[in-house]
Parts: C-alpha cells; structure tokens; sequence
C-alpha cells in the first residue's frame, strides 16, 4: 500500500539506525544522556528559547506546556478543531483542571480580535479566569495551513497585554518553517511555551520537545517526571533526533512538493480537492461531491493501494505525504485514486 495516511508512518531510515547505534547514552532522569542534553540544546536553540525538555510524545509536551500556565479553574482559548481539544482525550481538564473554549478559526487560525472579545481578563468572583491561548502552527484539522509570521506575532502581542499565556502546538513547526522559508525561531519565539515533534515530518520512531524560559523548563521537568515521562538511557532514541535535524528538515521541502503534486494530479482528475490550499504536507479531498462517505471512499482508495485517513470534518479526507513516499508513489496514486472514486460513483 502506499501509505499516505499520516507522516507518523515514516520508518527509521539506515542511517538513522546507524546514529541510534552509535548512541552515548546516560541517565536521562538524572540529566546524564549526553545524546538528550545535547538534542534538548540544539532544540532550545533552533526555537529561539533558554531550554527545551525532551518528552516521549507531543502530546505530553503540550500538556506538561498547559499545566505550567495555569491552576484548576483557568480557561484555555484554543481553535476547535485543534489537537489538544478534539485529540487529547481531554487532558487539559484531566490532568490541569482547566476549562476550554474552543473557538471558530479561519484555516485553524485565531486573530487577536476573537482573543480580546472572548477572554475572561477581569477577575470577579464567578468568571473563570482565561490564562491560556494555544494555537497550533501547521495547523492538522485544516490540512497542514501554516500561519504567517505576523498572524502569531499579532496573537503573541494581544495575549502579553491581556496577560494570557501563549502555547505553540508545533508538532509540524518545521513544515511551516520550511514553507515559509523563515528559521524555525521566527515562529517559535513569540510564544511563551512551544511543541515539536519528532516522530511525524522528521522521520524519528519517537519523540517531542517542549520549549521555554529556563523558569519554566525547570517546572516543566518536574511535571515531566510526574506525568510518568522521565526516562533512563533515552539517547537511544534522542540520537534519532539529533540526526533527524540535521539530516531531515530541509528535505521537508520535497514533501510538500510531492503534496502539491498529488493535488494537482487529482484536481486534474476531477476529484474535489484544493492545490491552492496545499501549503505542506497535507491534501484533502472532500468525498461528499462524489456521493460516497468517508468510510467507503477509504474502503475504496485502501482496495485499490492507497491508504488515505479521515479527518475530523465528516465528509473530508486526507493524504500526507512524508520521507517513506516517493515521486513514484505519488504519480502510482494519481493514477488510482480517481478510479476507485469515482469508479465507485459509476457502479452506484
Ligand atoms: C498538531 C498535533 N499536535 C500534537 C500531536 C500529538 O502527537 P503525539 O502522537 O506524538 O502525541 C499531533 C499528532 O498527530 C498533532 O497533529
């Protein structure tokens, strides 16, 4: 199958496995992994902060990144289909107490406007107090749309006079950095606390990074260890890390070449899908046009070699394009995606 379900489907590469083999390791709960430290520094210092902590998954680092902002009873403003609401089984109010307000987006986007009308800054006895504002940058739900600078500098500016905490989910960061052509930093600094994650775009079999002031690094490890996420000789896999941002950022680029591609190939062929919305790695195709539901137009693409996944909007699906995928692959899916579509139209 040509596996275009998610770019977590990527396996290690040889070289890859070379570099975890050849791994220093240490205790990584006492801060001895020299190959951890070493992947937490070049990470703090792509992103523009003092410290990052390396975690097992992004969804830990965003909710360790939540529970350093605030105490139980705080609200966090978030778009709503973003992953910490619609794919983290509620931990902002399992493990921090919070309240969320999920906002509309616009291509996953908030403005500063909807921030200022929306967040409870007053402090009275009934009003729970809004302390958080997370944002998520390529944004998932909305096929990989990556914001513009000034979009988040605008968010970041709005949330530091209304006193609210800014959380970057950038679990594909450098996807929009590599598409904007900007250093990762320009879009990581302004928030007070941000995601990476290595086990998506950049090839690694695990691994995340939460990032921030030395202040919140410091709580940031002890939730960490309480969130049951400290390891031990983990340099086993932060070698993959380390190698993967040496070896696996710029070619990001390829991938959103190939996502555009793939695009254009089914737009050609009368499939409804987008090109113009393809910023990155992601294409949708909304299989409601053609009369078939998600479920059978999955049936009939994985029938045919293709693996394509749903996504949150009911009738909208999705192809990722990722380091395993190659040119080949991608024109192999033009070529039998719209047959099993709409071939299943002309049979129904
Ligand atoms: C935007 C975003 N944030 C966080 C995550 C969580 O990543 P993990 O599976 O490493 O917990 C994902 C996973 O798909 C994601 O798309």
């Amino acid at each position: 199958m040509i596996d275009l379900r998610s770019d977590t489907a990527t396996r290690p590469t040889p070289e890859m496995r070379a570099a975890i083999a050849a791994a220093e390791v240490g205790d990584e709960q006492k801060r001895e992994d020299p190959t951890v430290n070493l992947l937490e520094r070049r990470v703090a210092e792509l992103l523009g902060h003092d410290e990052a902590v390396y975690v097992p998954t992004a969804t830990m680092a965003n909710e360790i990144a939540l529970r350093l902002h605030g105490e139980p009873g705080d609200e966090v403003l978030a778009e709503e289909s973003s992953h910490i609401l619609v794919a983290e089984l509620g931990g902002p109010a399992a493990h921090s107490g919070f309240l969320t307000r999920p906002l509309p987006g616009d291509r996953g986007r908030l403005t500063p406007e909807q921030i200022r009308t929306t967040a409870n800054t007053f402090e009275d006895l009934h009003t729970p107090r809004t302390r958080i504002v997370s944002i998520e940058n390529t944004h998932n739900s909305s096929g990989g749309r990556a914001w513009q600078l000034e979009e988040i500098r605008a968010v970041a500016d709005t949330c530091r006079e209304l006193d609210l905490r800014l959380h970057l989910d950038g679990a594909r960061l450098f996807n929009a950095a590599v598409a904007l052509d900007v250093p990762p930093s320009e879009i990581a600094a302004p928030a007070d606390t941000v995601t990476i994650c290595l086990s998506k775009g950049l090839g690694c079999p695990l691994g995340a990074l939460v990032a921030g002031s030395a202040e919140l690094m410091q709580r940031a490890r002890r939730y960490k260890h309480f969130f049951g996420g400290a390891m031990r000789q983990a340099g086993i896999v932060a070698a993959a890390g380390v190698y993967a941002l040496d070896h696996h950022v710029d070619r990001l680029a390829e991938d959103h070449a190939r996502a555009k591609r793939l695009a254009e190939g089914l737009a050609a062929a009368d499939l409804p899908v987008e090109p113009d919305e393809v910023e990155t790695n992601f294409v949708q195709l909304d299989v409601g046009p053609i009369g078939l539901t998600t479920a059978e137009a999955l049936a009939r693409l994985r029938e045919a070699g293709v693996g394509f996944s749903g996504t949150v909007h009911p009738t909208t699906l999705r192809a990722v394009t990722h380091l395993d995928v190659t040119d080949e692959d991608i024109e192999r899916a033009i070529e039998l995606a719209p047959g099993a579509l709409t071939g299943a139209l002309a049979r129904a």
